[in-house]
This record gives structure tokens, C-alpha cells and sequence, in this order.
């Protein structure tokens, strides 16, 4: 038994609950082409690893409910040619052992095993539309079914998206996801410590960028949980910027959005500092401004809250500052009527953070946003990006500053995950050191 195996089954048979009667179908993700004969390195689907702690390719996990429940796998089988090449694979005997399953078969003998687990069902859950070619093979192992309807076999005759059940129990963390996301955000968290540290005037931003991917990997993550955004000057008011190759310029910030992805779970931290390591008074003004907003919007996050609290005090204490600082005139509250403020602030404050880095789970319920709960893991990430432009101060031109953190509702309030250093004196001390 692997030591966790008994934690995905437990999370199977709360699907299995749910679900009553039926079938539940999930393949995790296939192997995609770089160039030629090499492919990305391999990342498993994040619904199939949360019901199995399995990571290999060419895997599908099927749950047959009802009275007699089932816990199926399919996976290759051993293949002492391939394992010399490419490396250890399990095999339907091991994995089922391994990981806690009922039944493991071959993943060659999908097409005809599969079908027999779906006669006389009533219902067949999968993700539906996630992968064209994979609704084909569905559909095609529907209608094998359906072919013995004169003998006496009847298919399912309802269809479920399988994230109905799936998103909502993946967006309340339990104990053991905790944990990991907490060394994800650790070791994310150390990484901009460091970045900070090598980050001057006349290196570029790819040199900071492979600070930051040493630390993930020697601190044990898999990989980086997105594409790093490592980000100075104008640069930093391209949200997307993912180019990372200009020289650092003394004078100018440096925006860093990037984090590890450990044991599956992403952090997602974003940073922004002087590259000399002292702010200007502008920048000064425009980061204490969104340090503001976020320490307004983290305030929000608590049992009870809804989804939008954080959002909503974020763009009120960033709308204020704008007038404040010069780049919008008029009353705040028709500013914020009027959306005037997205001209600076054009994102929202945050997503949920899980396996996915923009994780799984509703935001409205029945056209309500939802109340947060303790379990619920989100970012707080507000920002502030000024382009240059006749009327906009031009101290502020080219300032693009984000502030994102980690957060997990807690009981009483929120646990802020992740924590390089923040305020400009933390900041301002941290380089110096
Ligand atoms: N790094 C992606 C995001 O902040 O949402
Ligand atoms: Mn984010
Ligand atoms: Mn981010």
C-alpha cells in the first residue's frame, strides 16, 4: 500500500456517496508532444490524481455505485523493454494493491472491459467536453452497450459532468492538502527571498527567473506551478508577461508573479521591488497604495464572507488611492459605479488555488456569490499597472505593481500561507542584508 492510498479512497467513496447509482469515469491526461519524438515533462489531470494519488500516463479511473460499489483502474501493464527506457511502471496487479482499488485491468483492454461496467447502469458521470477525442471513445462505449439492448442489457440513459460532484469537493481542502499547499508555499516563499537577494541593476530578468526555478527544485518541487512572470519596468504592466528577458535598469521595479507546484499543489506569490533595492517616492506612494488594498482584502477573508468581500475592498481602498495620487478625478463612489478605476486595476483580486494554480469550484450560487468556508484556499492578489499617458502624472508612468498572497480560510479567519518579505521596509532591509 502506498502511505496515502487510503486517503484518495476515502475521497472515491464520498464521490461514491454522492453519485448513488451510476458510473463515474475519469482519465487522467495524456502525454503531449513537444517537438518530434520529445514531450512536455508529464503532468497528471488534477481530478484523476485527487481521486488516486496515481501518476502514471495512460490511466482511467472508473466508479461503479449502486449496491455493490467498485473501485476500478485502468493502466499499462509491465514492459520490461519500455522500463528499461522510460522507467518503472506499476501494472494492473501492483496499482490495484497499491493504491487501494477493487479491480485493476490493462489500459489496452479499455474497449472491452469498459462497457460491460456501464450495463445496467443508470447514469455515466465523466468530464464532459474536456477532450474531444475522449467524448468519441465515451459516446462509442455508450453505444457498444446499447448494441445488447435485445439481450436484455440496458446503457445509462442520464449523462452527469463528473465536476457537478468533483469541483465542489476539491475547493474545501482537507488536512493533507493543507499540508502540502504549505510546502508549496514555503518553498515558493524562500525562492522570492532569494530573487530579491540577486536581483540588481545590469542583470536580467531571465537571471532572476533561473534564481527562482533553482529554489523550486532544490527545495523538492516538482516544477514550477505556471510560467513565471519575472517582470521590470513597463514590462510589469503587461499582466502576461512571460518573455522575462530585458536587463534590469537601476530605477525601475521588478514585478515577480511565480511560485512552485509540490506534492501537485501550486502556491502562486507575486512580488514587486526596486531593482537597487530602495523605492523612489512614487513608488513609494503607488506600493504602499496596493499594500493597502491587499491588507484591506485579506481582512475580508473569513468564514461568512462572501466571495467578492476581498474584491470589493480591494478596488475601494485602490479607487481612493487614485484619486489621491492624481490618476482619476471624481467622487470614489461613481468611480467604482462607473469602473473608471479598471483603467489601473483591470484583473479581479483572486482565484482559488489548488492543484489547478486557478483551481476547481463555483464562485456564484444560484447567481449569488458563494460564502466562504473554512478549507477554501484562494490568492489575494490586488495590483495597480499605470501606462503612460498625458494625463497621468509622470512619475507614476510605467509602475506596475502586484501583491499576491495565499490564503486558506481558517475557523476564525484566514491563514496566510505564503510570506516573503512585503512591506518596504521588510523589503528595503531584506535586499540590504
Ligand atoms: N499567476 C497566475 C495568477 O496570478 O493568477
Ligand atoms: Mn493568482
Ligand atoms: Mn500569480
Amino acid at each position: 500500500m502506498q502511505p496515502d492510498s487510503a486517503i484518495y479512497r476515502a475521497r472515491r467513496e464520498r464521490v461514491l456517496e454522492q453519485m448513488g447509482e451510476g458510473v463515474m469515469v475519469v482519465a487522467t491526461a495524456p502525454e503531449v508532444p513537444r517537438n518530434r519524438d520529445t514531450h512536455y515533462p508529464y503532468r497528471h489531470d488534477s481530478y484523476f490524481y485527487w481521486l488516486t494519488g496515481f501518476n502514471e500516463p495512460e490511466a482511467v479511473l472508473v466508479l461503479v455505485g449502486g449496491a455493490a460499489p467498485r473501485h476500478v483502474l485502468f493502466c499499462r501493464e509491465r514492459n520490461e523493454e519500455r522500463e528499461i527506457w522510460d522507467g518503472f511502471r506499476y501494472g494492473p496487479a501492483a496499482a490495484r494493491e497499491s493504491f487501494a482499488f477493487d479491480d485493476a485491468f490493462a489500459y489496452d483492454a479499455l474497449d472491452a472491459e469498459l462497457p460491460k461496467l456501464l450495463e445496467n447502469q443508470p447514469l455515466l458521470a465523466y468530464l464532459i467536453g474536456r477532450d474531444m477525442a475522449w467524448d468519441t471513445r465515451m459516446l462509442g462505449w455508450l453505444n457498444t452497450v446499447r448494441g445488447k439492448a435485445r439481450s436484455g442489457v440496458h446503457a445509462p440513459n442520464r449523462m452527469v459532468d463528473a465536476r457537478l460532484w468533483l469541483d465542489e469537493m476539491r475547493l474545501i481542502k482537507d488536512g493533507h492538502e493543507l499540508d502540502l499547499m504549505r510546502r508549496a508555499a514555503e518553498i515558493s516563499t524562500r525562492a522570492h527571498g532569494i530573487a530579491m537577494r540577486a536581483t540588481r541593476p545590469g542583470r536580467h530578468e531571465y537571471e532572476v527567473e533561473a534564481e527562482m526555478l533553482c529554489a523550486f527544485r532544490s527545495g523538492g518541487a516538482e516544477a514550477p506551478a505556471y510560467t513565471s512572470i519575472v517582470a521590470s519596468g513597463a514590462n510589469a504592466c503587461v499582466l502576461h508577461y512571460v518573455f522575462n528577458n530585458q536587463p534590469l535598469r537601476d530605477g525601475d521595479l521588478l514585478l515577480i508573479d511565480a511560485a512552485a507546484e509540490f506534492g501537485s499543489y501550486a502556491a502562486d506569490i507575486t512580488r514587486t521591488f526596486p531593482v537597487n533595492g530602495r523605492f523612489s517616492a512614487a513608488q513609494r506612494d503607488a506600493y504602499e497604495l496596493v499594500l493597502a488594498a491587499q491588507t484591506a482584502a485579506i481582512a475580508e477573508v473569513r468564514p461568512g464572507s462572501h466571495w467578492n468581500a476581498p474584491h470589493e475592498a480591494a478596488v475601494r481602498v485602490l479607487t481612493q488611492g487614485m484619486v489621491d495620487l492624481g490618476l482619476l478625478q471624481g467622487k470614489v463612489d461613481g468611480l467604482i459605479e462607473s469602473k473608471a478605476y479598471e483603467r489601473f486595476y483591470m484583473h479581479r483580486t483572486g482565484h482559488w488555488l489548488g492543484m489547478d494554480v486557478h483551481d476547481a469550484g463555483e464562485y456564484k450560487i444560484g447567481g449569488e456569490w458563494r460564502t466562504l468556508v473554512p478549507g477554501m484556499t484562494l490568492t489575494v492578489e490586488p495590483g495597480l499597472y499605470i501606462r503612460p499617458a498625458d494625463d497621468v502624472p509622470e512619475a507614476f508612468w510605467n509602475i506596475g505593481i502586484r501583491i499576491e498572497d495565499d490564503v486558506a480560510v481558517t475557523e476564525s479567519g484566514c491563514e496566510v500561507l505564503t510570506t516573503p518579505p512585503k512591506t518596504v521596509a521588510e523589503i528595503e532591509q531584506w535586499m540590504r542584508a
